[in-house]
Protein backbone atom coordinates (compact mmCIF):
# COMPACT_ATOMS: atom_id res chain seq x y z
CA UNK A 1 0.00 0.00 0.00
CA UNK A 2 1.68 3.32 -1.03
CA UNK A 3 1.16 6.38 1.01
CA UNK A 4 0.76 8.83 -2.22
CA UNK A 5 -1.00 11.90 0.12
CA UNK A 6 1.49 14.48 -1.79
CA UNK A 7 -0.33 13.92 -4.92
CA UNK A 8 -3.96 14.89 -3.57
CA UNK A 9 -4.91 17.87 -5.15
CA UNK A 10 -1.77 18.58 -7.32
CA UNK A 11 -2.24 19.96 -10.78
CA UNK A 12 0.19 17.83 -12.86
CA UNK A 13 0.69 18.63 -16.34
CA UNK A 14 1.38 15.74 -18.52
CA UNK A 15 2.96 16.54 -22.15
CA UNK A 16 2.54 12.80 -24.42
CA UNK A 17 4.56 12.87 -27.37
CA UNK A 18 5.07 10.60 -30.62
CA UNK A 19 6.74 7.14 -28.94
CA UNK A 20 5.55 3.71 -28.95
CA UNK A 21 6.05 4.02 -25.08
CA UNK A 22 2.92 6.04 -24.80
CA UNK A 23 0.61 3.16 -24.09
CA UNK A 24 2.35 3.13 -20.72
CA UNK A 25 1.60 6.75 -20.09
CA UNK A 26 -2.22 6.20 -20.35
CA UNK A 27 -1.25 3.80 -16.80
CA UNK A 28 0.33 7.11 -15.51
CA UNK A 29 -2.52 9.13 -16.22
CA UNK A 30 -4.77 6.90 -14.13
CA UNK A 31 -2.25 6.08 -11.39
CA UNK A 32 -1.88 10.29 -10.79
CA UNK A 33 -5.78 11.04 -10.85
CA UNK A 34 -6.00 7.55 -8.31
CA UNK A 35 -3.76 9.42 -5.93
CA UNK A 36 -5.88 12.33 -5.92
CA UNK A 37 -3.86 14.69 -8.83
CA UNK A 38 -5.70 16.79 -11.12
CA UNK A 39 -3.89 15.77 -14.96
CA UNK A 40 -4.47 17.81 -17.81
CA UNK A 41 -2.52 16.89 -20.97
CA UNK A 42 -1.53 18.12 -24.29
CA UNK A 43 -0.56 15.92 -26.61
CA UNK A 44 1.86 16.65 -29.42
CA UNK A 45 0.87 15.79 -33.35
CA UNK A 46 2.63 12.70 -33.04
CA UNK A 47 0.98 11.50 -30.14
CA UNK A 48 -2.22 11.73 -31.73
CA UNK A 49 -1.36 8.74 -34.17
CA UNK A 50 -0.45 6.76 -31.44
CA UNK A 51 -3.34 6.99 -28.97
CA UNK A 52 -6.96 8.61 -29.16
CA UNK A 53 -7.12 11.51 -26.63
CA UNK A 54 -10.68 9.94 -25.82
CA UNK A 55 -8.50 6.92 -23.96
CA UNK A 56 -6.99 9.83 -21.99
CA UNK A 57 -10.13 12.16 -21.22
CA UNK A 58 -11.90 8.62 -20.38
CA UNK A 59 -9.30 8.39 -17.62
CA UNK A 60 -8.39 11.43 -16.57
CA UNK A 61 -12.22 13.31 -16.88
CA UNK A 62 -10.84 16.44 -18.46
CA UNK A 63 -10.28 17.51 -22.03
CA UNK A 64 -6.73 16.67 -23.74
CA UNK A 65 -5.01 20.11 -25.34
CA UNK A 66 -2.92 19.48 -28.32
CA UNK A 67 -3.91 23.16 -30.29
CA UNK A 68 -1.80 26.14 -29.54
CA UNK A 69 -4.85 28.15 -31.34
CA UNK A 70 -7.72 26.45 -29.73
CA UNK A 71 -7.84 28.24 -26.50
CA UNK A 72 -5.91 31.59 -26.82
CA UNK A 73 -3.33 31.76 -23.89
CA UNK A 74 -3.81 27.71 -23.17
CA UNK A 75 0.10 27.68 -23.31
CA UNK A 76 0.72 29.86 -20.01
CA UNK A 77 -2.31 29.36 -18.17
CA UNK A 78 -1.85 25.68 -18.40
CA UNK A 79 2.24 25.68 -17.18
CA UNK A 80 0.96 28.70 -14.77
CA UNK A 81 -1.76 26.67 -13.17
CA UNK A 82 0.25 23.25 -12.68
CA UNK A 83 2.20 22.32 -9.76
CA UNK A 84 4.89 20.18 -12.36
CA UNK A 85 5.41 19.03 -15.97
CA UNK A 86 5.84 15.62 -17.27
CA UNK A 87 7.20 14.78 -20.31
CA UNK A 88 6.11 10.95 -20.68
CA UNK A 89 7.23 9.20 -22.63
CA UNK A 90 9.27 12.23 -24.56
CA UNK A 91 10.78 11.52 -27.76
CA UNK A 92 14.60 12.58 -29.29
CA UNK A 93 12.21 15.23 -31.29
CA UNK A 94 10.55 17.40 -28.01
CA UNK A 95 13.88 17.00 -25.99
CA UNK A 96 15.65 18.91 -29.08
CA UNK A 97 12.83 21.22 -29.32
CA UNK A 98 13.06 22.00 -25.51
CA UNK A 99 16.79 22.41 -25.12
CA UNK A 100 16.65 24.71 -27.98
CA UNK A 101 14.15 26.95 -27.28
CA UNK A 102 11.61 26.09 -30.00
CA UNK A 103 7.85 26.69 -29.21
CA UNK A 104 6.36 25.47 -32.48
CA UNK A 105 3.16 23.57 -30.45
CA UNK A 106 1.52 24.07 -27.18
CA UNK A 107 3.46 21.12 -25.57
CA UNK A 108 6.75 23.02 -26.52
CA UNK A 109 5.41 26.85 -26.38
CA UNK A 110 3.92 25.59 -22.58
CA UNK A 111 7.72 24.10 -21.56
CA UNK A 112 9.34 27.71 -22.10
CA UNK A 113 6.31 29.43 -19.42
CA UNK A 114 7.42 26.17 -16.85
CA UNK A 115 10.26 26.58 -14.54
CA UNK A 116 12.79 24.25 -14.97
CA UNK A 117 13.25 22.67 -12.14
CA UNK A 118 9.27 22.50 -12.04
CA UNK A 119 9.92 19.41 -15.38
CA UNK A 120 10.24 15.80 -15.47
CA UNK A 121 11.21 14.50 -18.80
CA UNK A 122 11.06 10.80 -19.29
CA UNK A 123 12.69 9.58 -22.42
CA UNK A 124 11.54 6.79 -24.53
CA UNK A 125 13.42 5.84 -27.93
CA UNK A 126 15.22 3.43 -29.29
CA UNK A 127 18.81 2.80 -28.21
CA UNK A 128 20.68 3.88 -30.82
CA UNK A 129 18.75 7.09 -31.00
CA UNK A 130 19.48 7.71 -27.29
CA UNK A 131 22.91 7.45 -27.41
CA UNK A 132 23.10 10.33 -30.47
CA UNK A 133 25.04 12.98 -29.09
CA UNK A 134 22.90 14.98 -30.46
CA UNK A 135 20.69 13.92 -28.33
CA UNK A 136 22.97 13.86 -25.47
CA UNK A 137 24.28 16.93 -25.67
CA UNK A 138 20.56 18.41 -25.74
CA UNK A 139 19.89 16.22 -22.35
CA UNK A 140 23.20 17.74 -20.79
CA UNK A 141 21.93 20.99 -21.94
CA UNK A 142 18.69 20.94 -20.20
CA UNK A 143 20.21 18.96 -16.72
CA UNK A 144 22.13 22.17 -16.61
CA UNK A 145 19.18 24.38 -16.56
CA UNK A 146 17.77 22.38 -13.63
CA UNK A 147 15.17 20.20 -16.08
CA UNK A 148 14.94 16.80 -14.18
CA UNK A 149 14.92 13.47 -16.00
CA UNK A 150 14.53 10.09 -15.00
CA UNK A 151 15.65 7.33 -17.28
CA UNK A 152 15.48 5.78 -19.71
CA UNK A 153 16.34 2.44 -18.18
CA UNK A 154 18.04 -0.58 -20.17
CA UNK A 155 16.05 -3.18 -21.37
CA UNK A 156 14.02 -4.93 -24.27
CA UNK A 157 12.54 -2.11 -26.35
CA UNK A 158 9.51 -1.46 -28.88
CA UNK A 159 11.53 -2.03 -31.98
CA UNK A 160 12.84 -5.17 -30.55
CA UNK A 161 16.32 -4.71 -29.65
CA UNK A 162 17.71 -4.35 -26.09
CA UNK A 163 19.69 -1.25 -24.77
CA UNK A 164 18.74 2.16 -22.59
CA UNK A 165 16.21 3.95 -24.41
CA UNK A 166 12.98 2.21 -22.50
CA UNK A 167 10.05 4.55 -21.08
CA UNK A 168 11.15 4.67 -16.81
CA UNK A 169 9.08 2.01 -15.20
CA UNK A 170 5.23 4.17 -13.97
CA UNK A 171 6.29 3.53 -10.82
CA UNK A 172 9.68 5.06 -10.38
CA UNK A 173 7.59 7.93 -12.36
CA UNK A 174 5.47 8.30 -10.23
CA UNK A 175 8.34 8.70 -7.29
CA UNK A 176 10.20 10.98 -8.92
CA UNK A 177 7.17 13.53 -9.37
CA UNK A 178 6.56 12.50 -5.66
CA UNK A 179 10.11 13.50 -4.61
CA UNK A 180 10.03 16.73 -6.48
CA UNK A 181 6.87 17.79 -5.36
CA UNK A 182 7.68 17.12 -1.62
CA UNK A 183 9.10 19.42 1.30
CA UNK A 184 13.35 18.73 0.88
CA UNK A 185 13.27 19.11 4.98
CA UNK A 186 16.05 16.06 4.77
CA UNK A 187 18.06 17.62 2.06
CA UNK A 188 22.17 17.60 2.87
CA UNK A 189 21.54 14.39 5.46
CA UNK A 190 23.00 11.11 4.84
CA UNK A 191 20.38 8.34 5.86
CA UNK A 192 21.27 4.87 6.12
CA UNK A 193 18.42 2.05 6.52
CA UNK A 194 18.86 -1.78 7.27
CA UNK A 195 16.54 -3.80 6.08
CA UNK A 196 14.99 -6.89 6.03
CA UNK A 197 15.96 -10.52 7.33
CA UNK A 198 19.44 -12.22 7.76
CA UNK A 199 20.18 -15.74 6.89
CA UNK A 200 22.65 -17.81 9.07
CA UNK A 201 23.49 -21.09 7.33
CA UNK A 202 22.84 -24.42 8.58
CA UNK A 203 24.62 -26.38 5.28
CA UNK A 204 25.00 -24.91 1.52
CA UNK A 205 21.32 -24.97 1.17
CA UNK A 206 19.89 -24.05 4.31
CA UNK A 207 19.74 -21.14 7.10
CA UNK A 208 18.00 -19.95 10.36
CA UNK A 209 16.08 -16.36 9.05
CA UNK A 210 12.88 -14.76 10.05
CA UNK A 211 9.51 -13.33 8.72
CA UNK A 212 10.73 -9.61 8.00
CA UNK A 213 9.66 -8.65 4.75
CA UNK A 214 11.91 -5.55 4.42
CA UNK A 215 8.58 -3.27 4.08
CA UNK A 216 9.53 -1.12 7.18
CA UNK A 217 13.12 -0.29 6.29
CA UNK A 218 12.11 0.22 2.74
CA UNK A 219 9.12 2.79 3.54
CA UNK A 220 11.99 4.67 5.77
CA UNK A 221 14.26 4.99 2.70
CA UNK A 222 11.51 5.91 0.29
CA UNK A 223 9.84 8.80 2.67
CA UNK A 224 13.45 9.79 3.53
CA UNK A 225 14.64 10.08 0.11
CA UNK A 226 11.17 12.06 -0.82
CA UNK A 227 12.28 14.27 1.78
CA UNK A 228 15.48 15.03 0.05
CA UNK A 229 17.80 13.17 1.74
CA UNK A 230 21.02 10.79 0.10
CA UNK A 231 19.61 7.43 1.15
CA UNK A 232 21.37 3.91 1.21
CA UNK A 233 19.44 0.90 2.50
CA UNK A 234 21.92 -2.79 3.58
CA UNK A 235 19.09 -4.67 2.70
CA UNK A 236 19.10 -8.60 3.61
CA UNK A 237 17.08 -11.14 0.64
CA UNK A 238 13.59 -9.28 0.49
CA UNK A 239 10.87 -9.39 -2.66
CA UNK A 240 10.91 -5.82 -2.25
CA UNK A 241 11.55 -3.46 -5.63
CA UNK A 242 13.70 -0.87 -3.94
CA UNK A 243 12.66 2.50 -3.70
CA UNK A 244 13.65 5.16 -7.12
CA UNK A 245 16.86 6.96 -6.22
CA UNK A 246 17.82 5.11 -3.11
CA UNK A 247 20.97 2.98 -2.85
CA UNK A 248 20.84 -0.52 -2.22
CA UNK A 249 23.39 -3.03 -1.09
CA UNK A 250 22.33 -6.24 -0.91
CA UNK A 251 23.93 -8.53 1.93
CA UNK A 252 22.67 -12.10 3.55
CA UNK A 253 24.43 -12.52 6.85
CA UNK A 254 24.47 -10.90 10.11
CA UNK A 255 28.27 -10.48 9.61
CA UNK A 256 27.98 -8.84 5.99
CA UNK A 257 25.50 -6.75 7.44
CA UNK A 258 27.97 -5.37 10.24
CA UNK A 259 30.47 -4.70 7.56
CA UNK A 260 28.12 -2.89 5.16
CA UNK A 261 27.07 -0.87 8.28
CA UNK A 262 30.59 -0.30 9.79
CA UNK A 263 31.85 0.51 6.48
CA UNK A 264 29.43 3.34 5.92
CA UNK A 265 28.68 4.69 9.00
CA UNK A 266 31.58 7.09 8.87
CA UNK A 267 29.53 9.55 6.56
CA UNK A 268 25.97 8.73 7.82
CA UNK A 269 24.48 11.11 9.76
CA UNK A 270 21.47 9.03 10.54
CA UNK A 271 21.04 5.36 11.12
CA UNK A 272 17.64 3.89 11.17
CA UNK A 273 18.33 0.03 11.77
CA UNK A 274 15.01 -1.45 10.77
CA UNK A 275 16.53 -4.83 9.60
CA UNK A 276 15.79 -8.16 11.39
CA UNK A 277 19.40 -9.91 11.88
CA UNK A 278 18.84 -13.47 13.39
CA UNK A 279 20.06 -13.16 16.59
CA UNK A 280 22.12 -16.97 16.17
CA UNK A 281 24.20 -18.33 14.04
CA UNK A 282 25.77 -21.84 13.38
CA UNK A 283 28.70 -23.45 12.65
CA UNK A 284 28.01 -24.11 8.47
CA UNK A 285 28.62 -27.84 7.72
CA UNK A 286 30.10 -28.10 3.91
CA UNK A 287 27.87 -29.67 1.10
CA UNK A 288 24.06 -30.28 2.29
CA UNK A 289 23.38 -32.23 5.43
CA UNK A 290 21.81 -36.23 4.79
CA UNK A 291 18.47 -36.60 6.50
CA UNK A 292 19.38 -39.89 7.00
CA UNK A 293 20.70 -38.66 10.81
CA UNK A 294 19.61 -36.25 13.51
CA UNK A 295 21.26 -33.57 13.64
CA UNK A 296 21.53 -30.97 16.82
CA UNK A 297 22.63 -27.17 16.43
CA UNK A 298 24.73 -25.48 18.78
CA UNK A 299 23.70 -22.20 18.06
CA UNK A 300 25.83 -18.99 19.52
CA UNK A 301 24.38 -15.02 19.46
CA UNK A 302 25.03 -13.46 16.75
CA UNK A 303 27.25 -9.89 16.72
CA UNK A 304 25.02 -6.92 17.97
CA UNK A 305 25.67 -4.42 15.47
CA UNK A 306 23.12 -1.44 17.02
CA UNK A 307 25.56 -1.96 20.42
CA UNK A 308 28.33 -1.62 18.53
CA UNK A 309 27.78 1.89 16.59
CA UNK A 310 25.85 2.70 19.71
CA UNK A 311 29.59 2.63 21.21
CA UNK A 312 31.18 4.71 18.72
CA UNK A 313 32.77 7.93 20.18
CA UNK A 314 31.85 9.56 16.58
CA UNK A 315 27.95 7.94 15.91
CA UNK A 316 24.69 8.75 13.97
CA UNK A 317 21.38 9.38 14.91
CA UNK A 318 20.42 5.67 15.51
CA UNK A 319 17.41 4.63 15.80
CA UNK A 320 16.76 0.61 16.73
CA UNK A 321 13.61 -1.20 16.25
CA UNK A 322 12.60 -3.85 18.49
CA UNK A 323 9.92 -6.01 18.05
CA UNK A 324 8.13 -8.22 20.92
CA UNK A 325 5.34 -9.89 21.14
CA UNK A 326 4.13 -7.57 23.70
CA UNK A 327 4.42 -3.67 24.69
CA UNK A 328 7.41 -3.87 27.08
CA UNK A 329 7.98 -0.18 27.18
CA UNK A 330 10.23 -0.94 30.41
CA UNK A 331 12.91 -3.15 28.51
CA UNK A 332 12.53 -1.51 25.36
CA UNK A 333 13.74 1.66 27.35
CA UNK A 334 16.56 -0.59 29.23
CA UNK A 335 17.51 -1.54 25.47
CA UNK A 336 18.09 1.88 24.81
CA UNK A 337 19.69 3.13 27.54
CA UNK A 338 22.27 -0.31 27.25
CA UNK A 339 22.76 0.23 23.50
CA UNK A 340 23.23 3.79 23.54
CA UNK A 341 20.45 4.72 21.02
CA UNK A 342 19.01 7.87 20.49
CA UNK A 343 15.60 6.11 19.85
CA UNK A 344 13.34 2.87 19.79
CA UNK A 345 10.59 1.86 17.92
CA UNK A 346 8.81 -0.73 19.37
CA UNK A 347 6.34 -2.47 17.54
CA UNK A 348 4.06 -5.31 18.77
CA UNK A 349 4.08 -8.05 16.34
CA UNK A 350 1.33 -9.96 17.56
CA UNK A 351 -1.01 -7.30 17.13
CA UNK A 352 -3.25 -7.95 13.88
CA UNK A 353 -1.82 -5.62 11.04
CA UNK A 354 1.27 -4.67 12.97
CA UNK A 355 5.02 -6.09 12.39
CA UNK A 356 6.03 -8.31 9.84
CA UNK A 357 5.23 -8.58 6.14
CA UNK A 358 1.83 -6.96 6.47
CA UNK A 359 1.30 -3.33 4.72
CA UNK A 360 0.47 -1.49 8.02
CA UNK A 361 1.97 -0.98 11.57
CA UNK A 362 1.63 0.32 14.89
CA UNK A 363 4.23 1.71 16.91
CA UNK A 364 5.42 3.24 20.21
CA UNK A 365 8.13 5.90 19.28
CA UNK A 366 10.58 5.89 22.40
CA UNK A 367 13.60 8.22 23.72
CA UNK A 368 14.79 9.03 26.93
CA UNK A 369 12.53 11.51 27.26
CA UNK A 370 9.02 10.30 25.73
CA UNK A 371 6.95 7.60 24.66
CA UNK A 372 4.61 8.51 21.50
CA UNK A 373 2.20 5.87 20.45
CA UNK A 374 1.03 5.72 17.04
CA UNK A 375 -2.46 4.71 15.31
CA UNK A 376 -2.05 1.83 13.00
CA UNK A 377 -1.08 3.21 9.46
CA UNK A 378 0.66 2.34 6.21
CA UNK A 379 4.18 1.69 6.69
CA UNK A 380 5.16 5.16 4.63
CA UNK A 381 2.92 6.70 6.87
CA UNK A 382 4.56 5.36 10.28
CA UNK A 383 7.96 5.96 8.54
CA UNK A 384 7.08 9.81 8.06
CA UNK A 385 5.85 10.29 11.75
CA UNK A 386 9.29 8.77 12.87
CA UNK A 387 11.40 11.22 10.56
CA UNK A 388 9.51 14.27 11.80
CA UNK A 389 10.40 12.96 15.25
CA UNK A 390 13.74 12.28 14.45
CA UNK A 391 14.30 15.67 12.78
CA UNK A 392 12.77 17.60 16.09
CA UNK A 393 15.29 16.05 18.06
CA UNK A 394 18.32 16.25 16.30
CA UNK A 395 17.18 20.14 15.96
CA UNK A 396 16.62 20.14 19.69
CA UNK A 397 19.88 18.71 20.38
CA UNK A 398 21.80 21.49 17.95
CA UNK A 399 19.76 24.62 20.01
CA UNK A 400 20.91 22.68 23.38
CA UNK A 401 24.89 22.91 22.13
C1 LIG B 1 6.02 3.72 -35.05
C2 LIG B 1 6.88 4.86 -34.58
C3 LIG B 1 7.46 4.79 -33.36
C4 LIG B 1 8.27 5.82 -32.89
N1 LIG B 1 8.82 5.72 -31.64
C5 LIG B 1 9.60 6.73 -31.22
C6 LIG B 1 10.17 6.65 -29.92
O1 LIG B 1 9.95 5.70 -29.15
N2 LIG B 1 10.96 7.67 -29.52
C7 LIG B 1 11.22 8.75 -30.32
O2 LIG B 1 11.98 9.64 -29.90
N3 LIG B 1 10.68 8.84 -31.55
C8 LIG B 1 9.87 7.86 -32.01
N4 LIG B 1 9.31 7.95 -33.25
C9 LIG B 1 9.57 9.14 -34.05
C10 LIG B 1 8.71 10.31 -33.60
O3 LIG B 1 7.34 9.96 -33.60
C11 LIG B 1 8.98 11.52 -34.50
O4 LIG B 1 10.29 11.97 -34.29
C12 LIG B 1 8.01 12.64 -34.27
O5 LIG B 1 8.35 13.73 -35.10
C13 LIG B 1 8.02 13.08 -32.82
O6 LIG B 1 7.17 14.18 -32.65
P1 LIG B 1 6.89 14.80 -31.21
O7 LIG B 1 8.18 14.91 -30.51
O8 LIG B 1 6.30 16.15 -31.51
O9 LIG B 1 5.90 13.94 -30.55
C14 LIG B 1 8.49 6.95 -33.71
C15 LIG B 1 7.88 7.00 -34.98
C16 LIG B 1 7.09 5.98 -35.39
C17 LIG B 1 6.46 6.07 -36.74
Amino acid sequence: MRDRRILKNKNVLLGLTGSVAIYRSVELARRLIEAGARVDVIFTEAALKFINPLLIESVTGRKPYSDTFQFPLSHIELSQNSDIMVVAPATANIIGKFASGIADDLLSTAFLAMPPGKVLIAPGMNWRMYENPAVQENINRLRARGVKFIGPEKGPLCCGEEGYGRLSDIEDILQEIENLLSDKDMKGFKVLVTAGPTREYIDTVRFISNRSSGKMGFALARIARQRGADVTVVSGPVSLRPPHGVKVIKIETTSELKEAVMCLIPDIDILFMAAAPADFTCKKEPGKLKRTQTISLELQPTVDIIAQVGRLSRRPFLVGFAAETSEDIDSAKQKLLQKGLDMIVLNNISEPGAGFEVDTNRVLIIDRDSVEPTELLPKEEIASIIIDRVLKKMMLAREVS
